[in-house]
């Protein structure tokens, strides 16, 4: 038995909405170019910390256990959403993935992340080499075939804002696929000590 597992953090209800009102208008305007994206739902929007795909089911029970460890000195923070973007980020290459990003990285959601770093390599799972980039993965392209005047709609969002998301806990995620679009289930979570009523 194993565990598609990821680290990350969830955005506050407000900000999904401002986003999710600009994806629509993305997906409304993407139905008049030949862009073809598969849109992600607003309930699976998050910016991810560490991927770390397939472990067992012991390793994710010692990840779940070990959570509260990453949070011991957090303080709540915000994260302000704003640019559209894509990725690969150089316009000459095919777009892959659709997404919205963030102001600057918080010196806290590195802290963050590298505190959940320091659980994963205890527990003997090999760091993965991933840049860490902010992003809410809006969209995956389909088709890239004439892209540009996909393009040129994005521009209309390109700065656009979604607000400051306040930052309260981390999560551990599992990543349930098979069937069209993955499932993201809190396998465990850990709130911030001072953000505990
Ligand atoms: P994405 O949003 O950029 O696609 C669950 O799949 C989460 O883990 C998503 O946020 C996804 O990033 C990220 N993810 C999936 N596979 C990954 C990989 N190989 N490397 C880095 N992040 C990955």
């Amino acid at each position: 038995m194993t565990k598609r597992l990821f680290f990350a953090v969830e955005l506050d209800e407000a900000t999904r909405a401002q986003i999710t009102d600009i994806a629509d208008r993305l997906k409304k305007g993407a139905h008049f170019t030949a862009a073809k994206l598969v849109w992600v739902p607003q309930e699976n929007y998050h910016l991810t910390l560490w991927f770390l795909g397939d472990v067992s089911q012991s390793v994710a029970d010692r990840l779940a256990a070990g959570l509260p460890t990453t949070v011991q000195d957090m303080e709540p923070f915000e994260v302000d959403c704003r640019h559209l973007g894509t990725f690969p980020e150089d316009d000459r290459k095919p777009p892959k993935v659709l997404w919205f990003g963030t102001h600057r990285v918080p010196e806290a959601l590195h802290r963050l992340r590298q505190n959940c770093a320091s659980l994963i390599v205890r527990n003997g799972i090999p760091l993965p080499e991933q840049n860490f980039s902010p992003h809410v993965t809006l969209a995956r392209f389909k088709s890239t075939k004439d892209v540009r005047p996909f393009r040129s709609l994005m521009k209309n969002y390109q700065f656009a804002k979604a607000g400051k998301s306040k930052v309260t806990r981390v999560v551990l995620i599992e990543s349930q696929t098979g069937g069209g679009q993955a499932r993201y289930v809190p396998y465990a979570t850990a709130d911030f000590p001072e953000a505990v009523q």
